[in-house]
């Protein structure tokens, strides 16, 4: 019931989401018309902006002395707040231009604007995403967790007495929430997501190969590469090219998908660990609701190959075979979370295919809500 007045207000504005790894702009009936890194690239004496988003990441390393590619924020939170005001605005007149055609900025119609927040954040931080966005020309500013947006777009009844899990794996932050009553009963969050993972393949890389590679690099590698759970099939393999950590020449060595996931190991077992401890700590009620309806995996971190298979593995998770196993939203036709207008997804599988979209997050995001929320109005 909240949720849907708060959300009720935006008729026409926009739905941020404002990520560590990457920001995505939804407007009401057009759907999400921007979706970028969220990465910005300034000139360091007069701090001008050079470049913005994909522009921006792909000078990440690349840059001479005199410009910076920032990401301004960290761990889910605003590490920068001048330059992410600055990128705000960027994204906020880019969606503006995209949404109407026009050149200009928003002028008289500023726009209301709500943003997904990770739970848990200080009222400090909370202030800060506030003020960044009516600084960036916002005329008001809503909050939303992210993990009840999230719950929302993947079509679940949050309002009503249940409980869901959502499990959201972003670039900074991993999420896990139970959801009922449009409130979280229990919520944790841990700084070891998408990012950590690059990390532990270039700490890998370097120990192993004495080689080093950049953060997109390595990125690359997991996105190629990467999984929690050995996969079927052949033996994978990719070249990377780094620089040499003792004699410094470029240098070119080959890893194998079972080294990439080796490597990913801990960052992976936090997350699995965390979503443990939260079904370890879920009232015996809510607990009972999850193993029925299932969890929503989402953010680009969850598409890692093979991690749904191991978190359907964990003691007290919906298990495979008994119905569909650790599936999305668990909406089967005529069962009592069935709600929505459009043919829910049927199973874990089914929601992995949207959260697979290019526009990952456009179902299980913040935008997604606003997606469902247009429906229900
Ligand atoms: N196919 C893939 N396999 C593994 N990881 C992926 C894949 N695609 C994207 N990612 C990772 O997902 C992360 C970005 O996810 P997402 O856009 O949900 O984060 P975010 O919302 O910006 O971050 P946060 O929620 O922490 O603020 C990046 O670390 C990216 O490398
Ligand atoms: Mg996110």
């Amino acid at each position: 019931m909240l949720a849907e007045q708060v959300l009720g207000f935006f008729s026409t504005d926009l739905a941020i989401d404002l990520g560590t790894a990457n920001t995505l702009v939804f407007v009401r009936d057009q759907g999400i018309v921007l979706n970028e890194p969220s990465i910005i690239a300034i000139r360091r004496a007069d701090r001008a902006v050079i470049g913005v988003g994909r522009e921006a990441k792909a000078m990440l390393g690349r840059t001479p002395e005199s410009i910076l590619a920032i990401r301004p924020l960290k761990d889910g939170v605003i590490a920068d707040f001048d330059i992410t005001q600055k990128m705000l605005r960027y994204f906020i007149s880019a969606a503006r231009r995209v949404s109407t055609g026009r050149r200009r900025g928003w002028g008289l119609e500023r726009p209301r604007v709500v943003i997904g927040i990770p739970s848990g954040i200080t009222q400090v931080e909370k202030r800060a995403v506030r003020d960044a966005a009516l600084q960036a020309r916002a005329r008001e500013v809503y909050l939303i967790e992210e993990p009840t947006a999230a719950a929302i777009g993947a079509g679940l009844p949050i309002h009503e007495p249940g409980g869901h899990l959502v499990v959201d794996i972003g670039g900074g932050t991993t999420e896990v929430a139970v959801i009922s009553m449009s409130g979280t009963v229990y919520c944790n969050s841990v700084r070891i997501a998408g990012d950590e993972m690059d990390e532990a393949i270039i700490q890998h890389i370097r120990k192993h190969y004495r080689l080093l590679v950049g953060e997109r690099r390595a990125e690359e590698i997991k996105i190629a590469l990467g999984s929690a759970h050995p996969q079927p099939g052949e033996q994978r393999t990719i070249e990377v090219k780094g620089r040499d950590l003792v004699d410094g020449v470029p240098k070119t060595i080959v890893i194998t998908d079972e080294e990439v996931r080796e490597a990913l190991r801990e960052p992976v077992m936090t997350i699995v660990e965390t979503v443990r401890t939260c079904l370890e700590r879920t009232p015996p009620e809510l607990a009972a609701d999850i193993v029925e309806t299932g969890v929503v995996l989402t953010g680009g971190g969850a598409l890692l190959r093979g991690l749904d298979r191991l978190l359907q593995h964990l003691p007290g998770a919906p298990q495979e075979g008994r119905d569909s196993g650790l599936r999305g939203a668990s909406l089967e036709p005529g069962s009592r979370t069935r709600r929505d207008t459009e043919t829910p997804p049927s199973s874990f599988e089914a929601l992995s295919r949207y959260t697979r979209s290019p526009l990952s997050k456009s179902y299980s995001g913040i935008a997604g809500s606003f997606h469902l929320v247009t429906k229900y109005w």
